[in-house]
């Protein structure tokens, strides 16, 4: 079997396409854009590509990002992110908060992503979205495990009762992922760090979602034929190239479908941070119906 491809990329130019005819319209009905306040603290750069992207997905489909967004110095204090944080959470013009992590260590991120306004909280993270997914009554949710249910329905496969293992158990990916699956009717095993043999997990996946930011750590060869693929991981190699936690050539002659990585699971998070962006401004709004 040779897999067929997920396609991050094509998905999200069409989900971006539809949201900037939204946009637009939207906008022309109430006089304002959405706004999206992005923060980065410090000079990682990675953390810095991340959030340059976020800013051009914005502008690309009618987002005000730029007018909210700050770039603060990695020796601010919590306290005066915290402060921001509130100035922004009362800010009727911004929608959405993000701040971009990891932050320096003398910031707690609990504290920071428990300041933010769940109805702004765009990433998703906030306790109390976690527990309305959790609760089966989701509300703005984790971009990334998003993308990839939006991936899974390209596949055109009902998931009820689908075997879903899930490698990482992240509040970023893993647990919220764990959640999403469930809510569509998969059985859900939560592989981590202290799961004794991953090998015998993955040979009984009929869907498998790899989100341990280990480069290889899922070998092709443990695909069950006719899975779907999933990879989270984005790893840079030595030699500069990105690569994902699964041998991907190997577990494309298994799989039925795959993720690339680049171009599969990536795009799709800052996509579904639009998405959610435009539904929180749409419910600040008070104009949800589609
Ligand atoms: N760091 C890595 N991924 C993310 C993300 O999706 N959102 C934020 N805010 N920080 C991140």
């Amino acid at each position: 079997m040779t897999a067929q491809i997920l396609d991050g990329r094509t998905l999200s130019t069409s989900l971006r396409e539809y949201l900037r005819r939204d946009t637009a319209e939207l906008a022309a009905k109430h006089g304002r854009a959405p706004g999206l306040a992005v923060i980065l603290v410090g000079e990682d750069p990675a953390s810095q590509i991340y959030v340059r992207n976020k800013k051009k997905a914005c502008v690309d489909v009618g987002i005000e990002s730029d007018a909210f967004s700050q770039t603060l110095p990695a020796e601010i204090s919590q306290q005066h992110l915290l402060g921001l944080i509130a100035e922004l959470n009362a800010d009727p013009k911004v929608d959405g908060i993000l701040v971009q992590m990891p932050v320096p260590e003398h910031i707690d991120p609990e504290a920071i992503i428990e300041a933010i306004d769940p109805g702004k909280d765009v990433d998703g993270f906030h306790p109390y979205n976690i527990g309305r997914l959790t609760a089966r009554m989701p509300a703005l949710r984790s971009c990334t495990p998003f993308g990839c249910m939006k991936l899974l329905e390209q596949t055109g496969i009902d998931l009820h009762g689908q075997e879903a293992v899930i490698v990482g158990a992240s509040n970023i990916v893993g647990r919220p992922m764990t959640m999403e699956l469930l809510l569509a009717g998969a059985t859900v095993t939560v592989a981590h760090k202290f799961t004794r043999n991953l090998q015998q997990h993955i040979e009984r996946a009929d869907i498998v979602v790899a989100a341990a930011g280990k480069p290889g750590l899922v070998k092709g060869k443990w695909i069950k034929p006719g899975a779907i693929v999933i990879d989270v991981g984005i790893n840079r190699m030595d030699n500069g190239k990105l690569t994902g936690d699964v041998e991907f050539d190997k577990a494309a002659e298994r799989a039925a479908w795959i993720t690339p990585v680049p171009g599969g699971v990536g795009p799709m998070t800052i996509t579904m941070l639009l998405t959610n962006t435009v539904q929180a401004f749409r419910e600040h709004l008070g104009d949800t119906c589609e």
